[in-house]
């Protein structure tokens, strides 16, 4: 053969790569990995995960499960003796009745799943911008197309900026109180309003609840006012410190989570054995309390507000462990974030989580040490904004 035949079919990898992935853009959060990989020993603000460690009687339980052959497929929907209780809860929690239940692997295999099974190419998701980066992400997985409404300065739910996007093309409202990124809880009447735009445009909403135990008021979820109209999305991966494990639940109206059961079959098959069988531990036995790291974790938000509050503006933040502060002066967050690189602190750009580059997140799910640096780091950066 010439070696002009074997030109003409040179193989690219490139060529194969499609027009959805091609959708998905990553580089906010790779430069904030680039940034990071270039610091020694950082003060570390950027984690998206506690920095405890999973409770001993769970990782025991997992130990035992492993030791004991439990290493094999579980059903598709999660292991029966953890499914049903969890149902039980849900019906306590929401006053729903009898609603599907099924074992995810993590929360954003529940976000995942429920896109896939669905939004239909056109099909409109809103959400609040700041976002949670998958929320902006995954609808064009699926063809669908985002709509973020722009939540500054406060953050706050404004059921009125909801409704007001809203198209004939709107089918899915995704809600996350707590909120990564900006720390808001929702209130009950900022819910309530919520659920009742959903309502009347009959909206299926996607709760997002990842960071319910992380709430330092009392956490009110939008399920309980939209009974048959919502997927409910729980994980383990926060409260417990098991974001490795891969674990977490959806609740919803039976049609809906049975698709996304069998949507699970073909992807993820099943939550991984070994998780299932320690979170078993949480149902009765007591054994594992986490006030103790919820309280540590709202006495590190008041100390970073108390320490920075009055140069950074970050609206009322009252759950998960982030603040979402404004840059000082007329930096932009990007700017902010790479001036506090250069006195190794490690934060990220806001414009990661929206299309705005205003501000920047903080994470508290840090040592005392760590906070405090921070703290002395941003109070100088501030200084020099003002300077300029
Ligand atoms: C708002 C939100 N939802 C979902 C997830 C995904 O969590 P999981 O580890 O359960 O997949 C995260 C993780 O950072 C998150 O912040």
């Amino acid at each position: 053969m010439s070696a002009d035949i074997h030109s003409r079919f040179k193989f690219n990898p490139a060529d194969f790569i499609a027009e959805r992935s091609k959708a998905v853009d990553a580089s906010g959060i790779r430069r904030v990995f680039d940034m990071a990989a270039t610091m020694k020993d950082p003060v570390n603000l950027s984690i998206g995960q506690p920095d405890f460690d999973v409770p001993d009687a769970i990782k025991r339980r997992a130990i035992e499960a492993i030791e004991h052959g439990r290493n094999r497929y579980t059903p598709t929907q999660g292991i029966a003796d953890l499914v049903k209780p969890i149902r039980q809860q849900v019906e306590r929690d929401t006053g729903w009745k009898d609603p599907g239940v099924m074992i995810l692997s993590g929360t954003s295999g529940g976000i995942m799943l429920s896109m896939f099974a669905c939004l239909n190419p056109g099909d409109e998701v809103i959400f609040l911008d700041p976002y949670f980066v998958m929320y902006h992400h995954l609808p064009k997985l699926v063809g669908a197309v985002p709509v973020s409404v722009d939540s500054y300065p406060d953050f706050r739910l404004d059921a009125a900026k909801i409704e007001a996007v809203i198209t004939p093309r709107t089918r899915m409202l995704i809600i996350c109180s707590p909120n990564n990124p900006t720390g808001m809880a929702y209130t009950e009447a900022e819910l309530r309003a919520t659920a009742a735009v959903a309502k009347r445009h009959g909206l299926l909403v996607l709760s997002d609840e990842i960071y319910d135990a992380f709430c330092y008021q009392p956490h009110v979820s939008i399920a309980s006012m939209l009974p048959d109209q919502c997927i409910l999305l729980k994980g383990y991966s926060k409260t417990y410190a098991m974001t490795g494990w891969r674990l977490g639940y959806a609740a919803g109206p039976r049609a809906i989570i049975e698709q996304m059961i069998k949507l699970q079959q073909y992807t993820f098959v099943c939550a991984p054995s070994p998780a299932q069988y320690a979170a078993l531990e949480l149902l009765h036995s007591g054994t594992v309390d986490m006030t103790a790291h919820i309280d540590e974790y709202r006495r590190r938000r008041d100390r970073l507000i108390e320490g920075i509050g009055d140069l950074y503006p970050v609206g009322d933040p009252r759950g998960a462990f982030y603040l979402f502060a404004r840059a000082p002066g007329n930096w932009s967050g990007s700017e902010l974030v790479q001036r506090a690189v250069n006195k190794n602190l490690l934060l990220i750009p806001g414009s990661v989580f929206s299309s705005r580059d205003t501000h920047f997140r903080i994470s508290y799910a840090a040592s005392r040490e760590h906070i405090e640096k921070g703290i002395e780091i941003l109070r100088a950066l501030a200084q020099e904004a003002q300077m300029k």
